[in-house]
């Protein structure tokens, strides 16, 4: 009898190797190799490839069309969740697969099954099939959610073919919720579950049941330590959309964001408010990271950053110490480390402010991180502010990017950034000098500045 060939597979990157390594050749991985039985014609079954080595079939002949011609929107399901239609460019496309990864903990079933109860709701046929949670424990969540009217159909259940058989079976659901795609098998797979054949063949399998029957899939998955949906990458190739909802723990806010979206942008994102009865849409997220602002000590000011395609106002908040023994210490939350040692670097050399002799510290307050360099400018205040006990005007609003020289450069989408300013009741805003404002909606009051010192003798008045 012929023995089963093995095959090692990385369960980080998906590579496959002949012999076993320590350490995985393509990602550097270390002890991700694992040994698997090689798959001929099952996992060709599952997967619906062709089998390899057969004679070639001779090619069909297809037309070919031109750019111009008739544009079909897609079907889509509106989830009736404010937030998650904005994510999705306005809802589910029917026969599409969404995956959303995330932090377990952070809310992703609670999120998926308050989805479904409003789909369920809305007239839709929604089935939420969980592998994680016996049926029990999601009962007693939608009761908890004030949800257990609502008219989905529940399983709990991890093996592919059957979930594939019973979404088949007529009437077909229009959206199925699967949480999550680590706890799947398939019974054609010698693979043990939670290996990277495993899951790969699962998620090949849903995605071409989903395009043969239109059932809108959405699927769960955990993400690695470093913020990877686990597993290898093809996975977030095979579906039409990923989402990642993060958040942090000590904090209530959670944002959804698209990282992949065949139907929709990808720079888009929706904010949650977790409460004791699930998530909650934010639609002015402002208004709840501009919540107890404290307006009256030095050291803090308000950037208006952009998330996604619209602008969110945040406080960055400073405090200037002097150091007791050793050397100053620099601690940074919610933004990047280099970025404040270049603000102190330029503000030391270009405008001769002295920071050798104290500790620093910034804050993003809310728990928000801020990754783009249009908040230097207010980094910059904020720790002057600091340093010298000038308290910034509660009503203004700062934008820019500074650059090495100390030279204030403009950002993006700076109108949109002032209207929402604007609209949460700020009244004045400094912004670079070469800073365009589109159309005549912004009436704030503006001081334009070339230089950061231009900026700090507006601050010292
Ligand atoms: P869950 O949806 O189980 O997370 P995931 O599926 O991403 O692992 O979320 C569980 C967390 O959410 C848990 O820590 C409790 C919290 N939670 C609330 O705060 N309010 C609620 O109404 C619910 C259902 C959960
Ligand atoms: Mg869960």
């Amino acid at each position: 009898m012929k023995r089963p060939r093995s095959i090692f597979v990385c369960q980080s990157c998906g590579s496959t190797f002949n012999k076993w390594m320590g350490r995985c050749e393509d990602c550097n991985a270390w002890n991700s190799v694992v040994e698997e039985q090689a798959q001929g014609p099952a996992i060709a079954a599952v997967t619906g490839g062709q089998s390899i080595g057969g004679k070639s079939k001779r090619g069909r002949v297809f037309e070919l069309t031109g750019l111009q011609g008739d544009i079909e929107n897609p079907p889509r399901i509106s989830s009736g969740i404010g937030e998650l239609d904005r994510v999705t460019g306005g809802g589910f496309v029917e026969g599409s697969v969404v995956l959303i990864g995330g932090d377990p903990g952070i809310g992703k079933s609670t999120l998926l099954l308050q989805a479904s109860a409003a789909c369920a709701r809305m007239g839709h046929k929604s089935v939420y099939i969980s592998g994680e949670e016996a049926v029990a424990q999601v009962r007693l969540r939608a009761q908890r959610l004030g949800l257990a009217d609502a008219p989905v159909a529940l399983a709990s259940e991890t093996a592919v073919e059957d979930i594939m058989a019973t979404l088949s079976q007529n009437p077909k659901p229009d959206v199925a919720i699967i949480d999550s795609i680590q706890t799947l098998w398939s019974g054609e797979i010698d693979s043990a579950p939670g290996t990277v054949t495993q899951l790969r063949a699962a998620v090949h399998a849903l995605v071409r049941f989903a395009k043969t029957t239109g059932v809108t899939l959405i699927l769960v998955g955990h993400v690695t330590k470093d913020g990877q949906i686990a597993g290898p990458r093809v996975v977030e190739h095979m579906v039409d959309a990923v989402f990642y909802f993060e958040g942090d723990n000590h904090f209530n806010f959670r944002i959804l964001r698209a990282v992949k979206n065949r139907f929709g942008a990808t720079d888009e994102l929706g904010i949650f408010e977790m409460t004791g009865s699930g998530l909650k849409d934010v639609p002015n997220p402002s208004a709840l990271f501009l919540e107890n602002r404290d307006t009256a000590s030095p050291g803090t000011c308000v950037f208006a950053g952009l998330e996604g395609t619209r602008a969110l106002l945040t406080e960055l908040q400073a405090l200037v110490a002097p150091t007791v023994f050793g050397s100053p210490r620099r601690a940074v939350v919610g933004w990047d480390s280099n970025r404040l040692s270049m603000i102190v670097a330029v503000l030391e050399s270009r405008c001769k402010v002295k920071f050798g002799t104290h500790d620093i510290y910034l804050n993003v307050a809310g728990g928000l991180k801020i990754a783009e360099p249009g908040a230097d400018l207010a980094a910059a205040l904020a720790l002057i502010s600091a340093l010298t006990q000038n308290t910034i005007a509660a009503n203004t609003i700062i934008l820019g990017e500074i650059s090495l020289t100390g030279g204030v450069r403009p950002v993006q989408q700076a109108t949109l950034r002032l209207r929402e300013a604007q609209k949460m009741g700020f009244t004045h805003a400094i912004i670079p000098e070469g800073q365009k404002i589109e159309g005549n909606e912004v009436t704030l009051g503006i001081t334009r500045v070339t230089h950061v010192r231009d900026a700090i003798a507006w601050l010292m008045g």
